[in-house]
């Protein structure tokens, strides 16, 4: 192996490799990508058989322990995870000091950083039990947490969680369920989330993994590291891009233009428009998530009895694109985001929170993540280099 810092304080030599297209910043063993021939494998195991065959929960702990949970294991992890999912009551007051139109990503890290002050006993990063006990913290919180930045949006009183429902069945309840009269949990609906959820869970060293893993090298806690992986997450070219398919959909809808328009405008990259849920920095063949979803999407809407014409929309829009030689030449093809939106549109939610149940999908991978890097001697502070180019030595004059 080459140890490549020795190597470069030796021979004085740099990469300068914007977006880190040929950097690797560490070794993993959580995942694996094979972007040519449409592989992703979370610990050895296909992506395909764990969406179909498991839970939520038993990747997230097959992630962060690297071996599937026994069913002792699973049933304690599960059931700590319950016991953990109330927030303190200033932190459900926290919530009324933001604007009720505060888009729902800005609402989740900020609460996801504010659990830092909640739980300071949680800031040891060496401490093994602390650790464990942030990675239940999380996975606990965050649904609530994502829960409560939605009925804020809606103006509705917050529910506390009823942890007799799984995991998936009680953020639906603190989304969709009132005060009011008691709810129903959809069966239909509920696996076809726990299903997206699963397609989410980790993904490598994506932008917001490598978030978390730059914060995390500084010793910061989980909640910060965190925290500052949601903000990642945000942007549109990252995990809001599922939000963005969404307006882009409605935006051809609502407009009128023909699908084949469209995508004119986008080969002659007119300012601002983009094909979004196309391209992947790895994937340059197929996304495999994008195919599952893609079958969802059908499914899920199907038996919920919806018909959405941007569904339509989309696919005329992948058809177009597939046979159109610019996208052939740069290998774009749909990604995991471009039918997710339609889906999470038909079981209800609102396009703004897209992004945030691609955070709660994603939040295993960060804390795989950030715990493996926290557990290996070789991991050492993240401080890229650059190259200087701007003005040489010059004289105040005063
Ligand atoms: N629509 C139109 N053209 C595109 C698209 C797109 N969605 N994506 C890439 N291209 C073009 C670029 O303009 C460039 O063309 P050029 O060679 O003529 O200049 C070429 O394809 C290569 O694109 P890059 O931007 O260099 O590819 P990169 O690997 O840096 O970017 C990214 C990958 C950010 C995903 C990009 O494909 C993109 O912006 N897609 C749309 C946003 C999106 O869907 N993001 C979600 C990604 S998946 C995820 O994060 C979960």
């Amino acid at each position: 192996s080459i140890d490549f810092s020795t190597l470069t304080k030796q021979t004085g030599l740099t990469s300068l490799d914007y977006g880190f297209v040929n950097t690797a910043a560490t070794r993993s063993s959580i995942t694996y990508i094979d972007g040519e021939q449409g592989i992703l494998r979370y610990r050895g195991y296909p992506i395909e058989q764990l969406a179909e065959n498991s839970t939520f929960l038993e990747v997230a702990w097959l992630l962060i322990h690297g071996e599937l949970p026994t069913p002792s294991e699973l049933s304690d992890f599960d059931e700590r995870i319950r016991r953990h999912t109330l927030l303190h009551e200033d932190l459900r007051r926290f919530f009324d000091a933001l604007p009720h139109d505060a888009h729902p990503m800005s609402v989740l890290s900020s609460a996801v950083s504010a659990l830092s002050t909640f739980y300071q006993d949680s800031l040891s990063v060496s401490d093994p039990e602390q650790v464990e006990l942030s990675t239940i913290r999380l996975l606990a919180k965050l649904p609530v947490i994502a829960a409560y930045a939605h009925k804020k949006s809606l103006g509705q009183a917050f529910l506390y969680p009823d942890n007799s429902l799984s995991f998936v069945d009680n953020f639906l309840r603190l989304n969709f369920g009132t005060l009011a009269e008691p709810y129903e949990v959809n069966p239909v609906l509920s696996r076809a989330l726990e299903r997206l959820l699963i397609l989410h869970e980790d993904h490598e060293q994506n932008a917001s993994t490598s978030t978390v893993r730059l914060v995390g090298s500084t010793q910061a806690n989980l909640f910060a590291s965190v925290s500052a992986g949601i903000n990642a997450l945000y942007g549109p070219l990252h995990g809001g891009a599922n939000e963005a398919v969404l307006q882009m959909l409605a935006g051809i809808r609502d407009s009128g233009e023909s699908v084949a328009t469209f995508v004119e405008r986008v080969k002659n990259k007119e300012a601002g428009v983009k094909l979004m849920g196309f391209g992947h920095r790895v994937y340059k063949n197929f996304d495999p998530r994008a195919k599952l979803v893609k079958q969802s999407a059908d499914e899920v809407l199907e038996a919920l009895g919806v018909h959405d014409p941007l569904l339509d929309i989309a696919k005329e829009l992948e058809e177009v694109a597939l046979a159109d030689q610019y996208f052939i030449d740069r290998k774009l093809y749909p990604n995991v985001d471009f039918y997710t939106g339609v889906i999470y549109k038909a079981m209800g939610f609102p396009t703004r929170m897209f992004t945030v149940l691609f955070a709660i999908g994603r939040l295993p991978g960060w804390i795989a993540h950030w715990r493996e890097m926290n557990l290996d001697p070789q991991t050492k502070i993240g401080r890229p280099q650059q190259l200087y180019v701007g003005s040489p030595e010059r004289d105040l004059g005063r």
